[in-house]
């Protein structure tokens, strides 16, 4: 599995002068946010949720009271998470355990450490970002790995949550309410306080890197427009056309992993104009 197609990725002369565009923007911008999906984990080795190959499109989308479920038999929940009787559920667990972060991941990294890069707001569970090293990050639909209690809100890493498959749902250390998986469930609220943080990154924001996602799911698809409706910038990133491409200013045609090694050399040249030829 290679981590991103990056050896065989050439650029044609007109992406590769619009991913130096994109460099430019990030160097002159005074705050960067990215907003990433599924996609940037796909050269992970993670499927997609929608489009060629998405687990939704193979499986259907799961239903959206998946949250009222839970409320109504979080016993029978948890023993489903303990042992998943869906064979996707099962597949999904198994693909997220086994993958790494690839080029697209460590290259947010580097951005941030060039004080490039304000925050990576990402829709994906897949702990990917966390484990490249990103820093200001924001999982809004929360981490498969995590648990969260669904009274106080506080969030875990599970070894912190006693677990007994006799005596399930978990309960909070903190509050005593029930525990569940930190994963946003349809139908489930986003959290106040990632989804209060969010908004505050957006709203500092006048330049945004959008990539991997197909922007239709709310609320992040809503965070591209508040940039642009205060004069920002966004740049998407995707291989294919999304519900985004028809108002962003700049789309950058490939994949994540790729587009974004390229990106970090261009980000370099600017830095330092003897490395523009290599
Ligand atoms: N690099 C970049 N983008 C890619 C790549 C790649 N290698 N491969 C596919 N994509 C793009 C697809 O073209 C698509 O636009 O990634 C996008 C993935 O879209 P979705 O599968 O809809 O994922 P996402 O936008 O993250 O979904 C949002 O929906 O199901 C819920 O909670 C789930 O967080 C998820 C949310």
């Amino acid at each position: 599995m290679s981590d991103g197609g990056t050896a065989d990725f050439v650029p044609s002369a007109a992406l590769d002068a619009a991913i130096a565009r994109t460099a430019e923007l990030l160097r002159d911008a005074r705050s960067t946010v990215a907003l990433t999906g599924a996609g940037l984990s796909v050269e992970s080795g993670i499927p997609p949720f929608r489009g060629p190959g998405g687990l939704w499109t193979k499986y259907g989308e799961p239903p959206l009271d998946g949250y009222q479920r839970f409320l109504r038999d979080p016993a029978a929940a948890w023993r489903e998470r303990l042992r998943p009787t869906e064979g996707w559920a099962r597949g999904l667990r198994d693909t997220l355990d086994a993958a790494r972060p690839n080029a697209a991941h460590r290259a947010l990294v580097e951005l941030e450490r060039r004080g490039l890069l304000a925050c990576t707001i990402t829709q994906n569970i897949d702990d990917l970002h966390r484990q490249a090293g990103s820093r200001a990050l924001l999982e809004i639909h929360g981490n498969h790995r995590w648990l969260r209690c669904v009274e106080c809100h506080r969030r875990f890493e599970p070894e912190h949550v006693a677990v007994d498959p006799e005596r399930l749902p978990p309960r909070c250390p903190a509050c005593d309410g029930v525990v569940k998986g930190d994963t946003v469930q349809f139908g489930e609220p986003i959290p106040p306080a990632v989804l209060r943080a969010c908004y505050d990154a957006v709203e500092r924001a006048d330049c945004m890197l959008l990539i991997g996602t197909s922007g239709t799911v709310y609320p992040a698809a809503e965070f591209p427009f508040e940039v642009l409706r205060r004069g920002g910038t966004v740049i998407e990133i995707n291989p294919y056309e999304s519900e985004l491409t028809g108002m962003v200013p700049l789309s950058l045609r490939g994949p994540a992993g790729a587009v974004m090694e390229r990106l970090l050399h261009h980000v370099g040249a600017l830095a330092d104009p003897r490395r523009a030829s290599a």
